[in-house]
Formats: C-alpha cells, structure tokens, sequence
C-alpha cells in the first residue's frame, strides 16, 4: 500500500486525521495513480468484451430461396464434365486417362439410374505395358463453375475401398488454386473396411475455422490455408462409417454442401434420414438442423476464399497422401507403389457410384 500511494506521506499522526481512504486528503500522485488503476480495469473489461464477443460470434445462416439450376443425370452424366490427363498435381502412382479410352476401358459407365467411376483392374503384373508407372484411373471436372449462393446434392451410392486409393468427390477451381478455395465433400485413403469421411477446406492466407461452429463431425484441424501442417487443410471428421464398407452396404448416402457468403455448411445424409425437402426436391438447408461440418465465415472471407468452384470425381493411388508411408502403413502394408502395380485384383471396390448430382441456386 505505501508504496503504490506514495503521493501520501504515511505517519501515525496523520493516518488517523487522513486515513489513506479518503479522498480528500489525497494529493496528485495518489490521484494519477488512482485513475490509472481505473483506466486499467475498464481496459481490461474492454478487452475482455471483445474476446468475449469474438468467441460467440456466428453468421446469420437465414434461409435462401434455392431454385433448381442443373441435375447431373442420367447416362449424359458424364457429358458434363471434362477429363483431365496432366501429369497429377497430387503426385499420384496414376494414369488419368481421357474419356475415349475411360469409356472403351469401362472406367467411367452412366446408365439411367447411376454413374460410375473406377480404377483399372484388367492390367496385371504380366500384362504388356504393365501398370508398373502407374495404373489407370480417371479424374472428372465439371465444365460448369459455381460460386456463392449454391447448394449442391450428391447422391453418394457406393464410396471407393482399397489399398492404395484416395478417392475424393470435390470441389474447386484448378488454375486457381489455392486462391479460390478447395472444399473436399467426401475424402478418404487407404480404406480397406470402413472409416470416417473427411470434410475439408484449403485455402490461400487468412483462413481459419478457430471459431463458433454448429456441428456434429470433429474438427481435425483449424487452419485451413494451404502452406499450414503440409497443406492438411481445416478438416471434420463426420463420423463412423461415413466411408467405406458400412457406407456402401447401407446403400450409401446424400450429401449436400451449401456455399454462401455466410459460410460452407455440409451435411451428410444417411438413407433413412434424407430430410423430405431433399427428396422433394424443394430442399430447404434452415429446415435440417446442425450440419456435419460447418465452415462459418467469422475469421474467413468466403467470398473472397471461393469462386469459380467445378465439381471434381476422381480416385487417385498413392500420392502425398494415401502413399505416404506413415499413412499407407495404418491399414497396409508394404510399399503403396508396388501394391498398386501388382494387384489388379485388389481394385474391384475401387469405385464411385453416384445417383444424381443437383446444384440449386438463390439469387
Ligand atoms: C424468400 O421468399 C420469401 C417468400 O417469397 C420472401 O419473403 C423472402 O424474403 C425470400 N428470402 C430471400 C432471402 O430472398
Ligand atoms: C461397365 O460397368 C458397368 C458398371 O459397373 C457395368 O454395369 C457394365 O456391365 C460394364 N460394361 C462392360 C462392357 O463391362
Ligand atoms: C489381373 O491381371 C491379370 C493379368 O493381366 C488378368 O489375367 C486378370 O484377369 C486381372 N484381374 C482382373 C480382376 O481383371
Ligand atoms: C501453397 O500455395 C502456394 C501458392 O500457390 C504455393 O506456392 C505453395 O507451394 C503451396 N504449398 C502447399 C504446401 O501446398
Ligand atoms: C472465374 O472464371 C471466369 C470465367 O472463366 C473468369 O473470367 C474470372 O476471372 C474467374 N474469376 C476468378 C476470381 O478467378
């Protein structure tokens, strides 16, 4: 006490005429020390506010009037979409093949009720050339982009399991990337029974999911800028079999991914639970309650974040992910690269089936 008011001189004499509580007997020292201390404290409830506000800010999710734009069906499925042949970016032990030879080798097959898209299985070690740089695959973007006020509907039929694979039914802009953004729908590696599917996000600087979100899945991860954790991306986890055998077995799922300026809301619909909006085909995302993965726009420009997004469906082998060793190790073994060049066999779960895809639009 004594010495934080050292504009008062403290004696006996004095501190019972001039107890150090009273005011008036203060002089300018004590005075200046004293708003000081005040100054602080409403700095501190300041601060304080701020962060308390910060930590519960959310999005206004209203709803929007979403009118149906396209529905990729059919067995024009494929017709909307381009193939792409370069070399992977992901660095993958795969061949994309473009869509003459797709069709001829059956990789890709639309009929009236599915489409579907898979990896090769009829080279085998002693075919000639064999699969020993790479085995055949395909890799689909839409011709169409999207941008803010979408939601799409992926009927999701049967998800991809094998050794080696990373399937990805996604989104994004591939000459601008990662400026316009990345949104993983449904992603996995290595499935040889069941697992989680994994929702996520990549983008350029100044990205971050540390914030108030509504969800069932469990956040893996908060960054979502690409140079953060080896381009891990913000990802959620949706749950127990969400990919994989039990997925398939139960007849798949839909999902649908809202894009807006708001945020990136995805939801992942089991058959016994498709909301009747969805079938009805007036579909209606503030009717559907907590989403599987929310991606609110708190401390991420959306809009800034995303544009220009095509709708990619591919199944690549090995590559920065499934290939890495640590990773293919989990449920593998050996080396990802010659599992993939020697077992043919292996690949004829490797397969996407998809019902129809809808993009609606709210202007
Ligand atoms: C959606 O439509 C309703 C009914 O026509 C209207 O009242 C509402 O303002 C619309 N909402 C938006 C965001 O346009
Ligand atoms: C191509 O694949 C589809 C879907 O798996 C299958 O129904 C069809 O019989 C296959 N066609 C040929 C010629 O193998
Ligand atoms: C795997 O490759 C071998 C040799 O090329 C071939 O005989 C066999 O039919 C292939 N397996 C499948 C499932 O296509
Ligand atoms: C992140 O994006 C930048 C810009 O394109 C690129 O230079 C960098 O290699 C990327 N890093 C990763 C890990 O993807
Ligand atoms: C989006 O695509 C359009 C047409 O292809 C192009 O003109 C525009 O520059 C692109 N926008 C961005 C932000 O890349």
């Amino acid at each position: 006490m004594r010495g934080g008011w050292s504009g008062y001189r403290f004696n006996r004499e004095d501190s019972y005429y001039h107890p150090w509580y009273n005011f008036k007997y203060w002089g300018k020292k004590a005075w200046a020390g004293a708003i000081a201390v005040v100054v602080l404290i409403i700095v501190i409830i300041i601060i304080i506010a701020v962060e308390v506000t910060k930590k519960n800010a959310y999005p206004d999710y209203t709803k929007l009037n979403y009118s149906l734009a396209e529905t990729y069906s059919g067995s024009s499925f494929f017709d909307n979409f381009d193939y792409f042949t370069g070399y992977d970016p992901s660095s993958g032990f795969v061949h994309y093949v473009p869509e003459a030879q797709a069709t001829s080798l059956n990789l890709t097959y639309a009929s009236s009720s599915s489409a579907v898209l898979r990896v090769d299985t009829s080279v085998g070690p002693g075919a000639n050339p064999d699969a020993s740089t790479g085995r055949f695959s395909v890799r689909v973007s839409s011709k169409n982009q999207y941008g803010l006020n979408t939601l799409f509907i992926f009927d999701v039929i049967h998800s991809p399991i094998g050794c080696g694979t990373w399937p990805a039914l996604w989104l994004t802009d591939p000459a601008n990337w990662p400026y316009n953004g990345e949104i993983d729908v449904m992603e996995a590696v290595n499935v040889v029974s069941t697992t989680y599917n994994q929702m996520t996000l990549h983008t350029s600087s100044g990205c971050s999911m540390g914030v108030k979100r509504k969800e069932s899945g469990k956040v893996l991860a908060t960054s979502c800028v690409n140079t953060t954790n080896d381009n891990a991306g913000c990802g959620v986890d949706a749950g127990s079999t969400t990919f994989g055998a039990d997925f398939n077995s139960a007849g798949g799922a839909v999902l649908a991914m809202e894009l807006r300026t708001a945020g990136i809301r995805l939801w992942q619909f089991g058959r016994n639970s498709i909301p009747s909006d969805i079938t009805s085909g007036a579909p209606d995302p503030s009717t559907w309650g907590e989403a599987t993965a929310d991606f609110p726009s708190t401390d991420c420009n959306i809009g800034n974040h995303f544009k220009n997004q095509s709708i990619i469906a591919n199944i690549d082998l090995c590559g920065t992910w499934a290939g890495a060793t640590n990773v293919f190790g989990e449920t593998c073994s050996g080396s990802c690269t010659d599992y993939v060049a020697k077992n043919n066999g292996s690949f004829a779960d490797a397969y996407w089936e998809f019902g129809a895809f809808k993009v609606y639009s709210a202007s």
